[in-house]
């Protein structure tokens, strides 16, 4: 009889066991979802249930607690936690870091149900605002974008690459992006932080740098100041750098997938300047044309990079160019997790700062503003707006009219906030006309 080179023929896709975290102190409920052999020993890759994907890993058999085991459902093959869209906001876990919000991921699901369905239902009641009546909430919005949701399969559910090197950081990806196959069996894929091409080996690496003269992405600076500085690249003429840019934002982006026509879309790249060149931050995407008034389709800031600012300087920028088009603009859904967290304080910063700064009418009465007149100083769409002043639990009905009210600790926490502010745009520095897609004709 020959005995398997299994560690445990029980131990399958699907089944659920307690795996202790690489912090090596807690344990957490974990559903495999593959596994493979490396040396002669089982390696299982799991995924920590309600957390996000990007803590997915490979652990071996003593991470694992095996006597705690729960075999697989029958009647889910691969049950997945994700999946559900709530109201159309989320389709995907929004499930955040263990350091992100204290309690369970759940909770915040629902909380994130709970708050968008107290705007739905509270939104008759904002009609009495002097504005007049708030467009319904968007429904399950179509998704466009140089990235599409999608669902997920057991292939594009797994990391696939490793490890990247880029300019003088590596970085571990957090998702799935469809590199090339040979690129999944190297230990680090070295990626051209001025182009962006993608080479198996350092040596390729150093051959290419040779010949790559590129040492800023392609496309015209339309801003520069304090050291960093945004270009804008035109999708179609850029084709290969846009693509190699979707590629390397996938590996952080969960919910979408890569569309490779990426003609439909601009792309604004956030840089940090030295005397090497300019090194890439982050970017957005935006469609040329949106019939929904999406500003942004993709928003990124490279991990090195993260939790510095840099998120809501993007997002500021994406709206100053709304501004410049004279329209207000909203990110596509779904947003992520830190998505919608870099979204939620962005918003609340933008509004309280307008609200903090009325000024009492010549009579000394109260300040008035409507929702509409919020919207069109900031860009921010409307939508936005009323969620963010519920979100912050502002709005309150008093003597037969919707008033503001804010408490002492909520505007002392808003200075904290506004003072802490690293970096900001400067108008005067944004040196762009918008383009007038719809007359192009093609673009
Ligand atoms: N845990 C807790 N809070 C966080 C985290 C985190 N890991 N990351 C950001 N935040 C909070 C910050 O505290 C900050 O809030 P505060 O100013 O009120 O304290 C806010 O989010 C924004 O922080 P920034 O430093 O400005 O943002 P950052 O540069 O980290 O970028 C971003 C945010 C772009 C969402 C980044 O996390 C990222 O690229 N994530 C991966 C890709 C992604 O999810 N993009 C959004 C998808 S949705 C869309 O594309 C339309
Ligand atoms: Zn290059």
């Amino acid at each position: 009889m020959t005995i398997m080179a299994e560690s445990r023929p029980d131990l399958i896709e699907g089944c659920r066991l307690p795996v202790l975290l690489s912090n090596g102190e807690e344990w957490h409920m974990a559903e495999i979802l593959s596994k493979k052999e490396v040396g002669g020993r089982n390696i299982f890759y799991i995924h920590y249930e309600d957390f996000n994907k990007r803590l997915d890993e490979w652990v071996s058999e003593d991470r694992m607690d095996i006597g705690r085991m729960e075999l697989p459902r029958k009647d889910t093959k691969t049950p997945k936690k994700e999946g559900k869209a709530v109201n159309g906001t989320t389709s995907r876990s929004s499930s955040p870091d263990r350091e992100l919000v204290n309690g369970s991921a759940q909770k915040q699901k629902a909380l994130v149900a709970r708050k968008r369905k107290t705007v739905e239902e509270d939104s008759e009641a904002l009609i009495l605002q002097p504005d007049g009546q708030p467009e319904p909430l968007p429904k399950i919005p179509r998704q466009t974008g140089s990235m599409v949701a999608h669902h997920d399969d057991i292939v594009t559910r797994m990391k696939n690459i490793e490890m990247i090197e880029l300019g003088r950081y590596r970085i571990k990806p957090w998702y799935f992006s469809p590199y090339p196959q040979e690129l999944t069996n190297v230990r680090i894929v070295y990626i051209c932080e001025f182009c962006l091409k993608y080479l198996k080996s350092a040596k390729c690496l150093e051959r290419h740098l040779m010949k790559c003269l590129l040492r800023h992405p392609p496309g015209n600076e339309i801003y520069r100041k304090d050291g960093v500085s945004f270009f804008e690249i035109d999708g179609r003429k850029n084709k290969t750098y846009a693509q190699n840019l979707c590629l390397l934002a996938k590996l952080f982006l969960d919910h979408k997938t890569l569309y490779y026509d990426t003609d439909p879309f601009l792309f604004y790249v956030l840089c940090e300047h030295d005397d090497k060149g300019y090194h890439i931050v982050g970017y957005f995407s935006k469609e040329k044309e949106s019939t929904e008034d999406y500003n942004v389709a993709c928003i990124l800031t490279l991990p090195p990079y993260q939790r510095r600012g840099y998120g809501k300087l993007l997002i500021e920028f994406s709206y100053e160019l709304s501004k410049f088009e004279g329209k207000t603009g909203s990110p596509e859904k779904p947003l992520s997790d830190l998505g919608l967290l870099s979204y939620r304080s962005y918003w609340s910063q933008t509004i309280l700062d307008i609200l903090l700064n009325l000024k009492p009418n010549e009579a000394g009465e109260r300040p008035i503003i409507t929702i509409n007149e919020i919207s069109e100083m900031t860009s921010i769409k409307k939508e936005d707006v009323i969620s963010t002043l519920q979100h912050l639990n502002l709005i309150n009905y008093y003597k037969g009219q919707y008033i503001i009210t804010m408490s002492a600790d909520q505007i002392e926490s808003h200075s904290k906030a506004m003072a802490k502010k690293l970096i900001t745009i400067d108008p005067k520095c944004l040196h762009w006309q918008p383009k007038d897609w719809s007359k192009r004709g093609k673009w």
